[in-house]
């Protein structure tokens, strides 16, 4: 058991990537802390795992943070780490661009994650190894059309967890992010199941020919979660196949 007695928060945990990462780490011996929108079946995408707790929470409402770390400690009197998981895609054009598509897509994928670090911050500091895992994406570095916002909030997800790494490493914290490539989730899955044909093309693209599938992120979030990536901090695990080799 490598999260022996450990408790963790992970957010966006319904579905995908988040859901995935929840449950290995319940394996692995830690109490979970699972948080997802209202209205996404969030307990029964656990039903019958032990070691997870459900919070339905908006990440980005005003107060959340608060009320996530506090039903954590509560539970489990202690907190070592949070896997900032959450997000939400936009495919919307420069042209096309309104402030309430930008400020959405930011204020999930990026303002939300530091208040949870910030709130957590007490509890982290006493544990013995504390741990901040933030999801980024490949294209916090690379990009496609109508993905400005997107790109914006992740790469802001890399500068965020680099700086945490910096100012939290003399409390024993380590702050990585991850940065998935292609993987099949609830967040991708609409549109490939629809366009078997673009999936292919983004299977093909990566260098082992196949999309990723959420435990191949949740086995990188495994590792800097452990004791394993326990000298690891201020980096980007890239777990994408591949997938960005080529330019
Ligand atoms: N799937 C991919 O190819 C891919 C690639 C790169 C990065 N990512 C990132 O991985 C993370 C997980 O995404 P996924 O692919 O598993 O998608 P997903 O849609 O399966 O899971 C995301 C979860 O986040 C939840 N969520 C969204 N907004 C929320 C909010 N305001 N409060 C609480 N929960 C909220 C959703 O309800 C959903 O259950 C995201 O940050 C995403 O940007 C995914």
């Amino acid at each position: 058991m490598r999260l022996e007695n450990r408790s963790a928060i992970v957010t966006g945990a319904a579905s995908g990537i988040g859901q995935a990462c929840a449950q290995l780490f319940a394996k692995e011996g830690a109490h979970v802390l699972a948080v997802d929108l209202p209205g996404k079946n969030l307990a029964a995408a656990h039903e019958g795992r032990k070691g997870i707790t459900c919070l339905e929470k908006d990440i980005a409402a005003e107060g959340a943070a608060e009320d996530i770390v506090r039903t954590a400690t509560d539970k489990s009197g202690r907190l070592d780490i949070v896997l900032n998981n959450a997000g939400v895609s936009s495919y919307t054009r420069i042209e096309d661009m309104t402030d309430e598509v930008w400020q959405r897509t930011l204020s999930v994928n990026l303002t939300a994650q530091m208040r949870l670090c910030q709130a957590a911050l007490p509890h982290l500091k006493q544990s013995p190894a504390g741990r901040i895992i933030n999801v980024a994406s490949v294209m916090a570095e690379g990009t496609d059309y109508g993905l400005s916002a997107y790109c914006a909030s992740k790469a802001g997800v890399a500068g965020l967890t680099r700086t945490l790494a910096l100012e939290l490493g003399k409390f024993g914290i380590t702050a990585n992010y991850l940065e998935p490539g292609a993987i099949k989730t609830g967040m991708t899955s609409p549109l490939w199941d629809a366009r078997p044909d673009v999936a292919e093309i983004w299977a093909k693209k990566s260098a082992l020919r196949r999309l990723g599938q959420p435990i191949d992120l949740a086995r990188g979030a495994l590792f800097l979660a452990s004791d394993d990536g326990g000298f690891v901090t201020g980096h980007g695990l890239v777990v994408d196949g591949g997938l960005m080799l080529r330019v």
